[in-house]
């Protein structure tokens, strides 16, 4: 393996920089060539690559975003676009490389690994955590502290007008994000697409927690939750049924895929990069590189896409727990 590419591809995550830091000064330690790809697939079919060594990731390590740029690339998607990525990289002299992306950038990879049996290894980064083959993902823990932060912040204005706030979180299909930050939050009731107690349950819930004497109250609602109202026609919902609220919506958005990332992350991206480039050397491909019971593992590709991360049921519970 003489020279080795990195790309960061589909969504952003904090951690991406801190992974890219890695995969380069890896390459340099093993005196291995490391090329940088930008704009992920769309940068490798168009030939978007430039010369790394080990300064040339100087302080980036405590930054969110990433450097290379990200795309959800759909010229990859069809056959000519992933030929004249393959002839770029022939090109250039690359022999493998290092994708830092989410299940969109993995499925890329194994299409044009077994095409072009061109070795690839994957490094998990997204917010979602919803990448089986590894308990954490790359940015979770970061967008995690973000969401916390954020909801800290609702509920001292929730608490001086009594109110109720229902607050949507990223997270795709998966709650990962919001059954943490719901637990962490101290959240009132949490809403996640793997368990639909249906709309009777909230407004049960919720007429308890007055009756307990809760002024004010906080509502996780996971982007992908499955009650079929989203959080606007949550707050009608509960407005017209239970009228002893005054509801109010916040969605987070985008800032939680901004921001520094946590000590957790970094520690994390740095263990990953230093395995994604050694399997790549060792003549290993279509791996993933995960963390389980903090060991540093790898998964083939075609089964960290297929598998589905599961919902930490204890959590369910503590979580149930928690809001009597
Ligand atoms: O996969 C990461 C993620 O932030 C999801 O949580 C969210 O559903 C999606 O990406 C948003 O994508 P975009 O940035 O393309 O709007």
């Amino acid at each position: 393996m003489h020279k080795i590419a990195v790309l960061t591809s589909g969504g952003d995550s904090p951690g991406m920089n801190a992974a890219i830091r890695s995969v380069v000064r890896t390459c340099a330690y093993m005196n291995v060539e490391c090329m940088a790809i930008y704009r992920g697939y769309q940068g490798m079919i168009e030939g978007d690559f430039v010369a790394m060594n080990a300064r040339s990731v100087n302080n980036i390590i405590n930054k969110g975003g990433t450097i290379l740029k990200s795309a959800r690339c759909e010229d990859f998607k069809t056959p000519e676009g992933r030929k004249k990525a393959h002839e770029q990289l022939v090109q250039a002299g690359i022999s493998g490389f290092v994708v830092i992306g989410g299940d969109g950038s993995f499925t890329g990879a194994t299409i044009f690994n077994k095409e072009y049996d061109f070795p690839v290894i994957g490094i998990p980064g997204t917010i979602d955590n919803d990448i089986f083959g590894t308990r954490y993902t790359l940015g979770f823990d970061t967008a995690l502290n973000t969401v916390v932060d954020a909801i800290d912040k609702i509920r001292d204005t929730a608490s001086s007008h009594n109110r109720l706030f229902f607050v949507e979180v990223m997270g795709r299909d998966v709650g990962h994000i919001a059954l943490n930050a719901g637990v962490a939050a101290g959240a009132e009731e949490i809403l996640i697409p793997e368990e639909n107690l249906g709309l009777d349950r909230l407004l049960e819930s919720l007429r308890r927690s007055k009756k307990t004497g809760k002024s004010s109250s906080i509502v996780v609602v996971a982007e992908g939750d499955k009650t079929g109202k989203n959080v606007f026609e949550l707050k009608e919902y509960v407005e017209e049924h239970l009228p002893i609220y005054d509801v109010r919506v916040s969605v987070l958005g985008h800032m939680q895929r901004g921001g520094p990332p946590s000590a957790f992350d970094r520690v994390l991206a740095s263990r990953m990069g230093v395995k994604a480039v050694e399997a790549l050397i060792a003549g290993k491909t279509n791996l993933m590189v995960g963390i389980i019971d903090n060991e540093i593992v790898l998964t083939p590709i075609a089964e960290a896409i297929k598998g589905h991360t599961k919902i930490d049921r204890e959590l369910v519970r503590v979580s149930d727990i928690m809001t009597i």
